[in-house]
């Protein structure tokens, strides 16, 4: 039995200015499936992940999350955007922590003002979420003095918080050591686990043939390879992803 998509992107186009960004992307992610989004700089990863939700317009298609669904003529503040942004989480390279707050503050911020809890409730789930990452020890620290998986993995819990069906990944451990890029994609392979939806952007191949479900590779705006990983990876169809992969693997 197919489960239903909780993410479809239909015929996504997107340009700015004169240059098509993406060029009617389709492309169905069902609840639970890990998906390693990768292609070569410039090709649209980042501007598909925002399409998703809704924190970029696009200019032609629909992108349905749920039950709700963006089309062209929708803005980036139109109910269905808000709806989706509720319930698909994203982390970003550069981590984007309010410096002002600690950890733990980082983490209750939107669901005592977005979502409404009370202060009380958001840091007890707050507590809950960054033991969970492994910063138990580190409620009270603020951005500055942690380090940068540390502070990945706060933004990580942070998304968390408001109990994301879908956590967006855009190339999070890109601006980490070795060591420290351990420590967070350790964290996702625990949700992994508990079935959270994940679509990441990775430079990571091992993690990606290790965790993924699926890879899918976009380049120049269009989805040029879309399997399981040991296909993709070990046995690409296009020319163009064998040339990517030669230059990512070296
Ligand atoms: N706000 C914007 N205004 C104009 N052009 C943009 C904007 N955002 C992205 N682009 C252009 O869209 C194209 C795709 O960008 P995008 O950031 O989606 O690529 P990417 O695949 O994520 O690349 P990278 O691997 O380098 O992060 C690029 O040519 C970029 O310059
Ligand atoms: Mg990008």
């Amino acid at each position: 039995m197919t489960q239903p998509a909780i993410v479809e992107l239909r015929d996504v186009t997107k340009r700015y200015h004169d240059k098509t960004i993406l060029d009617a992307v389709s492309i169905a992610i069902r609840p639970g499936e890990i998906t390693a989004m990768i292609g070569p700089s410039g090709g649209g990863k980042s501007t598909l992940l925002r399409s998703i939700n809704g924190l970029n317009t696009i200019d032609g298609g629909e992108v349905i999350v749920g039950e709700n669904r963006i089309t062209q003529n929708a803005t980036q503040s139109n109910d269905a955007a808000r709806r989706i942004r509720r319930t698909v989480g994203m982390v970003f390279q550069d981590f984007q922590l309010f410096p002002h707050l600690t950890a733990l503050g980082n983490v209750c911020e939107a669901p005592i003002r977005v979502a409404g809890k009370s202060r009380r409730e958001a840091e007890s789930r707050g507590r809950e979420l960054l033991k969970q990452v492994g910063l138990g020890e580190r409620f009270d620290h603020y951005p500055s003095q942690l380090s940068g998986g540390q502070k990945q993995r706060v933004a990580i819990a942070r998304a968390l918080a408001m109990d994301p069906q879908v956590l967006l990944c855009d190339e999070i451990t890109c601006a980490l050591d070795p060591e420290l890029k351990h420590e967070v994609l350790d964290v996702l392979e625990d949700l992994r686990r508990e079935g959270l939806t994940l679509i990441m952007v990775t430079h990571e191949i091992g993690f990606a043939r290790r965790a993924a479900d699926r890879v899918v590779v976009l380049a120049g705006g269009k989805i040029v390879e879309d399997g399981p990983p040991a296909q993709v990876l070990d046995a690409p169809q296009t020319e163009r992803t064998q040339r990517f992969l030669q230059n990512v693997l070296g």
